[in-house]
């Protein structure tokens, strides 16, 4: 037999009038091989319909279940329960606007971060549909593939103190996100178009550097090296901007 668990979960749902923000205990039985997805699974299907959480793919893999586990955010199809204690909280994302229980809108913020960011491939070059596909360097194909690898969770931005107190800050994801762009040769902004974006406080000098982002970041994307890429890239295009006599290499 199995241990028993008991899950402290966050409820509250904001669109029922006069509801209040508490905690509710449930308890269930733990068997081999279970993850916090499973155990919320069976507490929705067999305790409690009206709770809260997203999930679609469970495969650690569209980031839509992550949120505060015992205190720090992680995915809850990727987490067992055996790595937890008997007893643990589940709490929802902070940062995100909140839907329900566990639920947050993660979709708004992120488009709201593409749209920043302007995440796609600026270039002026005409797209020839009958051209043939030209190939890209490993190397550098590796190297955008890196960044990219990002599932949109929003566990380094829960995790992060700027985030937490500065509402327009990019978070880690965002400055992931840039360096995807300045990696690609493809993408003909300059280091000057990219200041505009993220050489500010709200972008590559927010960080204060805590590193919670890389530490809980689900798909261990070193997110700390990508931020100081783009940090130096910026500081240099801010000094060019600030003295543009000088030469800067
Ligand atoms: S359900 Fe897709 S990442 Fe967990």
């Amino acid at each position: 037999m199995g241990r028993q668990l008991t899950i402290s979960c966050f409820r509250y749902n904001p669109n029922i009038p006069g509801d209040k923000p508490r905690m509710q205990d449930y308890k269930l039985e733990e068997y081999e091989g279970m993850t916090l997805f499973v155990a919320l699974n069976e507490i929705r299907e067999k305790l409690d319909p009206t709770l809260m959480f997203d999930f679609v793919c469970r495969a650690a893999i569209c980031g839509s279940c992550a949120m505060l586990i015992n205190g720090r955010p992680r995915l809850a199809c990727k987490t067992m329960t055996r790595t937890l204690p008997s007893r643990f909280t589940v709490m929802p994302l902070p940062v995100f606007k909140l839907i329900g229980d566990l639920s947050v809108d993660t979709g708004t913020w992120f488009r709201n971060l593409q749209i920043r960011t302007e995440s796609w491939i600026h270039t002026n070059k005409k797209f020839d549909f009958n051209a043939l596909e030209v190939r890209m360097e490993n190397k550098t194909a590796e190297a955008i593939y890196e960044p990219e690898r990002c599932i949109e969770c929003g566990c380094c931005v829960a995790a992060c103190v700027t985030a937490n107190i500065r509402e327009d800050f990019l978070g880690a994801t965002g400055i992931n996100r840039v360096a995807r762009f300045i990696l690609d040769p493809r993408d003909e902004r300059s280091n000057a178009e990219y200041f505009e974006v993220v050489g500010n406080e709200d972008g590559a000098f927010g960080c204060v550097g805590i590193m919670a982002c890389a530490d809980l970041c689900p798909m261990e994307i070193p997110l700390q090296e990508n931020l100081a890429f783009v940090r130096r890239k910026m500081a240099a295009a801010g000094l060019k901007l600030q003295f543009p006599g000088v030469k800067i290499s």
